[in-house]
């Protein structure tokens, strides 16, 4: 027999009887998908904070004991032993992939990292000073114009064309956006090149390929910055309905075209309380200019009338430790001592983490440092320019937005979202 659960309605003593689904983990969930049909009423639930909007078996989180895991596994050991290229690996595939399928992938990402020259067009009409996230968005909404949008539903192959095809090309069009809100000259992939290198490599590099040589001959380009980035990007690469991969589900349950899905996505992430927070946070740290005037904006954070919030701090699901900021955290660590880093927005930001761990406000809050909090000082220390953080985060989203948009089509139960409202107009 089912487990239910049975709402009283207090105004006429009408009971209704709903049905108690079990998760394989985390807490239980009441199915009121005939809520309205029962009771001629529908639920009101602001910013989705007790909504389940769909099944997954992609990503999970316990947010109270902050936890972690793509397809089961813990994000810990993900960072650590495995690449970012393998984490999209097992997110498409459900499982990590053998050496000879994580070498094809490599391979084959390598491959379709070039964009199509038709596409040079439009960056070029973009103004020189665009936020790359804005040429970002564009470009890859526009990429949907360049390859075919009716996948069938039963041929695998062709989701992971068009899945490898965007992993591939989006560190190609951040790169792109890049260089052209600084003017500098388009830089092409190259080949021999790994994912991660790669995208630094089209950052940073001279026409004709040319790397700057640091005094020991080497290019700029070092491993541990390779290692540093790559860990950032898994670490952003899913973290099931937050509010860019609902807004890609939502752009799926219309049928529209999957990249055009992700541009949506990309938009929504470029907001400050999500995805831009990372770029929002290096601003506030050099706002607040100095480890003397710290004290002074935690009180404003802390000040119900004062619009102001520590950026990087505090997180709808997790509600003890974001696992990400804890593995940036050592990264973060690892960084100052083998780079030798000891900025000013570094002791800024130890600073305010410190007072901010002690403080009843938000201790009650729970709120901790979240991912946002160290990516934006790593990358700043691994010389990143700040409008490229949220990119970032893009390049390492754009696997698990992809993912998600999979799963949501081959979904039988998916509809097209359209949620209801409490009218209060006249
Ligand atoms: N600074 C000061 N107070 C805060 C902060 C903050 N960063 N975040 C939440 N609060 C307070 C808030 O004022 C409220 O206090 P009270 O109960 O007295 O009214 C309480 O904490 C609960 O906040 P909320 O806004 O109801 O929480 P939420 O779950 O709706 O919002 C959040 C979550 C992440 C949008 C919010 O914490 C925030 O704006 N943080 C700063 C932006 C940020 O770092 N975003 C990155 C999130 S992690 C990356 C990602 O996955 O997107």
């Amino acid at each position: 027999m089912k487990d239910t659960m049975t709402i009283v309605n207090n105004r006429t003593n009408e009971s209704y009887e709903f049905d108690i689904l079990d998760p394989t983990r985390g807490p239980s969930v009441v199915d009121i998908s005939s809520f309205y049909a029962k009771t001629g009423m529908f639920t009101y639930d602001p910013g989705y904070t007790s909504t389940a909007s769909c099944t997954s078996d992609i990503t999970f989180i316990d947010g109270a004991k902050g936890e972690l895991r793509y397809r089961g596994i813990e994000i810990e050991k993900l960072a650590n032993k495995h690449s970012y290229l393998d984490v999209c690996y097992l997110l498409l595939n459900s499982e990590l992939p053998n050496k000879e399928q994580s070498e094809d992938f490599d391979l084959e990402l390598r491959h379709r990292s070039f964009l199509h020259e038709g596409l040079m067009n439009l960056f070029r009409a973009f103004p020189s000073n665009a936020h790359p996230m804005a040429t970002l968005s564009s470009a890859t909404s526009a990429l949907s114009s360049f390859y075919y949008d009716h996948l069938d539903i039963k041929n695998e192959a062709e989701y992971q064309e068009m899945a490898r095809r965007i992993i591939a090309k989006i560190p190609t069009i951040a790169a792109f956006a890049y260089r052209h809100s600084i003017g500098a000259p388009f830089i092409q992939p190259d080949i021999d090149r790994s994912f991660t290198e790669n995208f630094l490599y089209m950052l940073r590099a001279y026409p004709g390929g040319k790397m700057h040589r640091n005094i020991n001959g080497e290019d700029h380009i070092r491993e541990i910055e390779i290692k540093a980035l790559d860990t950032i990007f898994t670490l952003h690469a899913d973290h099931e309905q937050n509010a860019s991969t609902t807004t890609v589900r939502n752009v799926a349950s219309t049928g529209a075209h999957p990249y055009v899905a992700i541009s949506a996505g990309i938009s929504a992430l470029w907001g400050r309380a999500h995805g831009g927070a990372n770029e929002s946070v290096i601003a506030q740290l050099k706002m607040i200019g100095s480890v003397e005037n710290v004290d002074k904006f935690i009180e404003r954070a802390k000040d119900p009338n004062d619009e102001f919030r520590l950026m990087g701090f505090g997180h709808r699901v997790y509600k003890n430790f974001d696992p990400r900021a804890k593995a940036l955290k050592a990264l973060q660590d690892q960084l100052k001592n083998e780079l030798q880093l000891d900025s000013k927005l570094m002791q800024i930001a130890s600073r305010i983490e410190q007072i901010a761990l002690n403080d009843e406000y938000f201790i009650q809050r729970k709120l901790y440092p979240n991912i946002d909090f160290y990516s934006g000082v790593i990358l700043t220390a691994l010389k990143i320019p700040t409008s490229m953080f949220t990119p970032i985060f893009v390049i390492g989203r754009t696997v698990g937005w992809i993912t998600q948009w999979i799963e949501f089509k081959k979904d039988p139960k998916s509809k097209i979202a359209r949620p209801r409202q409490l009218y209060i107009g006249k």
